[in-house]
């Protein structure tokens, strides 16, 4: 079964086309990050008027790379939440319009999941691509860290999932991009710390780990606790503004807070996983989400988990149109409810 994906969940126009859940054939992508860098966030009505102009050609890509015209796709899966309103409903109606005039099924995709299902692809004939060889298997245990999300989620089964625990403020990767904000890195804030971070001392400056419920986690502190190092290390009190940080302190400075803090916000995500896996007993562990890219959190979990660590490429780590594809294949294999092309809405809140 052949499924054509479409997310377009924050600023990305994403379309994938994905077989059985596993077998990916296409993965297309536009960005508008070069706009939004330029704000050091995602400007909502930016990234909605990109993705307008840019569905269409994504589509046409996905298909060309799919080497298939829509006499081979079978249905459609579409992001219809959690995201941002402008950007969902450019992909939701897209799928809605697709659905109705190709005559062919739709299914309705959580984004969250969808980064979760990115572990179940596992092959593709596309260049550049790296897959596990290991296969997922149940009970897993998924930690989802993303821009939006940190999750603990307990899989029993396909879609029957059990929410362990998940951040009472800031997403990790929210932390990573206020972060590199503070130190005058570009946006987004991931990539730019884990880089800077090789030059630097991970043990130069001890941060704090939050507090917070056995599974739960909290990045609002930690992202506070380092503008305050950054104000002390120049000498300055709480009161000096953060966007004049950049410019008084040294390379050597930055290099060694961003180390200092992608070290905390690691071990911090580590230590939960580890003491979940210690209850839980998963026979694997998922890591999924923007922030699963981060090599340092590859490494570490590999290295303490007792049970396999299964990681998407780090190119299906941030959102794509091929984990909701796979997603969408799973939701038809195991025969979950259709969405009504005419009735289908998007949830900005939607939650696990
Ligand atoms: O999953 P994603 O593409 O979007 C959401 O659903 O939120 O995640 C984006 C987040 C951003 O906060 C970005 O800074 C972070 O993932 N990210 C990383 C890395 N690559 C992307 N964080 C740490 N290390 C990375 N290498
Ligand atoms: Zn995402």
């Amino acid at each position: 079964m052949k499924i054509l994906g479409i997310e377009t969940s924050c600023d990305e126009t994403a379309v994938a086309v994905v077989e059985d859940g596993q077998h990916m054939l296409s993965n297309s992508i536009a960005f508008s990050m070069d706009v939004h860098a330029k704000y050091g966030g995602v400007v909502p009505e930016i990234a909605a008027r990109a993705q307008l102009e840019m569905i269409v050609p994504m589509l046409e890509a996905a298909l060309e790379q799919a080497s298939c015209d829509w006499s081979y796709i079978d249905g459609i899966a579409v992001t219809y939440g959690a995201g941002l309103g402008g950007s969902l409903l450019i992909g939701v109606m897209t799928a809605k319009t697709l659905a109705i005039s190709k005559h062919l099924p739709l299914t309705a995709c959580n984004h969250v999941l969808g980064h979760i299902y990115a572990n179940f692809i596992s092959s593709s004939p596309l260049p550049g691509y790296s897959f596990s060889d290991q296969t997922p298997q149940f009970p897993a245990l998924a930690v989802i860290m993303s821009g939006g999300h940190s999750q603990l989620v307990l899989f029993k089964d396909h879609f029957n999932y059990q929410l362990l625990g998940q951040t009472k403020d800031d997403a990790v990767g929210e932390a990573f991009d206020k972060v590199a904000k503070i130190l005058g890195l570009p946006y987004p804030g991931g990539p730019s710390i884990a880089k800077v971070a090789t030059q630097g001392d991970k043990y130069r400056f001890k941060l704090p780990k939050a507090k917070v419920g056995k599974y739960d986690f909290s990045f609002s502190g930690l992202k506070t606790a380092v503008l305050r190092l950054a104000q002390e290390q120049i000498g300055e009190s709480y009161e000096f503004p953060s966007y004049r940080l950049p410019e008084r302190l040294s390379e050597a400075q930055k290099a060694d807070i961003a180390a200092s803090f992608q070290h905390t916000a690691v071990e911090t995500i580590i230590d939960k996983v580890v003491l979940a896996a210690q209850e839980y007993r998963p026979k694997c562990v998922l890591l999924a989400g923007g922030v699963a890219a981060n090599q340092h959190l590859r490494d570490g979990l590999k290295h303490v988990l007792r049970c396999p660590l299964i990681v998407p490429d780090p190119k299906l780590c941030t959102d794509n149109g091929a984990m909701i594809a796979a997603l969408g294949g799973w939701q038809y294999k195991l025969k979950l409810a259709l969405a009504d092309p005419y009735r289908l809405a998007i949830e900005p809140n939607l939650s696990i």
